[in-house]
C-alpha cells in the first residue's frame, strides 16, 4: 500500500469513527425529569412524552428560543409513553398513558389508556380513545398504514405486540416473537422501540441488547419468524427506541451508554454520538427524524436526564432534547 493510499486510508477511517457533535435544544433543570419518547410534527415542533409525570410537551427545536410548552396533562396516571401520528390523520397523534413508576421501576397492569391529541387547531383538541386493560407495559408504538387504521403497540413486560384497531377499538396480540421475551426474568423488559420498515417491523430488545426484525403482513401480524439484526457494541448497556431512514439504517438510544448507536442495514453496529461519562446525552431513550427540508438529515433524541445509570455513578441532570447533525 503507497503511503497516500495509507493517508487516505487513515482519513476515511477517521471520518467514519468521528463522534458527531451534539447540540442541545433544551434542558429540564430538575434532575429526575424523563422524557420518554418524541414524534415531529410536519411543521417541524417536536412533541415529546414525559414518564415522570403524565404530560405531553411541545418543543421547538431552536437551541435559542425551545419554548417548551406543556400540551396536555393526562389525568389519573403516572406517566406517558409512546406517541406516533395517526395513519389517516396528519399531526394527529395517538399516546400512551399510565402508571409505569420511575420510583419503583415497575409498570401497574390495567391502568393504560390510548389518547388522541390533534394538535390542527391553535388550541389542540385532547381525548380518552380507549383503555388497553390487557396491557402491561405497552411502551413503543407506529402507525400501520391508513388503509389498516390501526397501531401496533409493543408490551415490554409480555415480550409481544399488540395491534389496535382504531376503527373498532379491538387490541389483540398480532406479534408474539421469541426474540422479543425478556433475555432473564431479572430484566425489566424485553421488546421495546419498534418502527416499520419495507416489510418488517423492526424492534429492540431491551436488554438484548439487540435489534431485530420481523417479517409482518400489511395488517401487522406476523408472517414469519425474526432476527437479529444486531447487538448493542460492546459495554453499550441498554438499547432503547430507535428511527430508521429509507436506506433501512437505524438509530439507536444506547440508553445506559449515554450514546447514539448506528446500525447499517447489514447489521453493523457503531457509537456516533455521546460518551459513557459525558452528560451531552444522558440516557437517551427515543430518536426522530427531522421532517422539513432544513433537518431531514437531522435525528432528535429524548434523554431521562442521566436517571437510568447515573453518569459517573452520581451525576443525573434533568430530561434534555437534544440535536446530532448527521451530514
Ligand atoms: C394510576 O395512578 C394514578 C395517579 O397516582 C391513580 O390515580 C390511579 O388510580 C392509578 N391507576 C391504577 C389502575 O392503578
Ligand atoms: C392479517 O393478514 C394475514 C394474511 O392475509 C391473515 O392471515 C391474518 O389473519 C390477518 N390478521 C388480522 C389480525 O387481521
Ligand atoms: C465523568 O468523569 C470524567 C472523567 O473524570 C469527566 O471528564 C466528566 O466530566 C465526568 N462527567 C460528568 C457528567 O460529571
Ligand atoms: C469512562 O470512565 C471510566 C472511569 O474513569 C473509564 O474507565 C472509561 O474508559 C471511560 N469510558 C469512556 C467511553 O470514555
Amino acid at each position: 500500500m503507497s503511503p497516500s493510499s495509507l493517508l487516505l486510508l487513515t482519513l476515511t477511517l477517521t471520518a467514519v469513527f468521528a463522534q458527531l457533535p451534539v447540540t442541545q435544544i433544551y434542558h429540564n433543570p430538575h434532575p429526575g425529569t424523563w422524557l420518554e419518547n418524541l414524534a415531529v410534527r410536519p411543521n417541524g415542533q417536536i412533541l415529546a412524552t414525559r414518564l415522570d409525570v403524565p404530560e405531553l410537551y411541545q418543543v421547538t427545536p431552536d437551541p435559542h428560543n425551545p419554548n417548551p410548552t406543556l400540551i396536555y396533562a393526562f389525568p389519573s396516571a403516572l406517566g406517558t409513553l409512546g406517541i406516533a401520528e395517526l395513519p389517516a390523520t396528519p399531526d394527529v397523534y395517538a399516546v400512551l398513558v399510565g402508571n409505569f413508576s420511575l420510583a419503583t421501576i415497575s409498570s401497574r397492569p390495567g391502568s393504560y389508556s390510548i389518547w388522541r391529541v390533534d394538535m390542527r387547531p391553535s388550541r389542540p383538541i385532547v381525548s380518552k380513545i380507549a383503555d388497553i386493560p390487557s396491557a402491561v407495559f405497552p411502551n413503543g408504538m407506529v402507525s400501520l398504514s391508513a388503509a389498516e387504521n390501526a397501531l401496533l403497540v409493543s408490551d415490554s413486560t409480555l415480550g409481544n405486540v399488540w395491534r389496535f384497531d382504531l376503527t373498532t377499538h379491538a387490541y389483540e396480540v398480532v406479534i408474539d416473537d421469541p426474540f422479543m421475551k425478556k433475555v432473564s426474568p431479572s430484566v425489566g423488559e424485553g421488546v421495546n422501540g419498534i418502527r416499520l420498515h419495507g416489510e418488517y417491523l423492526y424492534f429492540i430488545n431491551s436488554f438484548g441488547p439487540f435489534l431485530a426484525r420481523v417479517p409482518i403482513y400489511p395488517n401487522g401480524t406476523a408472517n414469519s419468524k425474526g432476527h437479529v439484526v444486531a447487538y448493542a457494541p460492546d459495554g453499550e448497556g441498554s438499547f432503547d427506541d430507535f428511527a430508521i431512514d429509507e436506506d433501512g439504517t437505524a438509530y439507536v438510544a444506547t440508553g445506559v451508554g449515554n450514546v447514539i448507536t448506528k446500525v447499517t442495514e447489514e447489521g453493523v453496529a457503531s457509537v456516533i454520538a455521546g460518551n459513557l461519562n459525558s452528560s451531552q446525552i444522558a440516557s437517551p431513550t427515543s430518536v426522530a427524524f427531522g421532517r422539513t427540508e432544513r433537518d431531514r438529515w437531522t435525528i432528535y433524541v429524548t434523554t431521562g436526564g442521566g436517571l437510568e445509570a447515573p453518569i459517573n455513578g452520581t451525576a443525573v441532570v434533568g430530561a434534555q432534547l437534544v440535536v446530532v447533525k448527521l451530514v
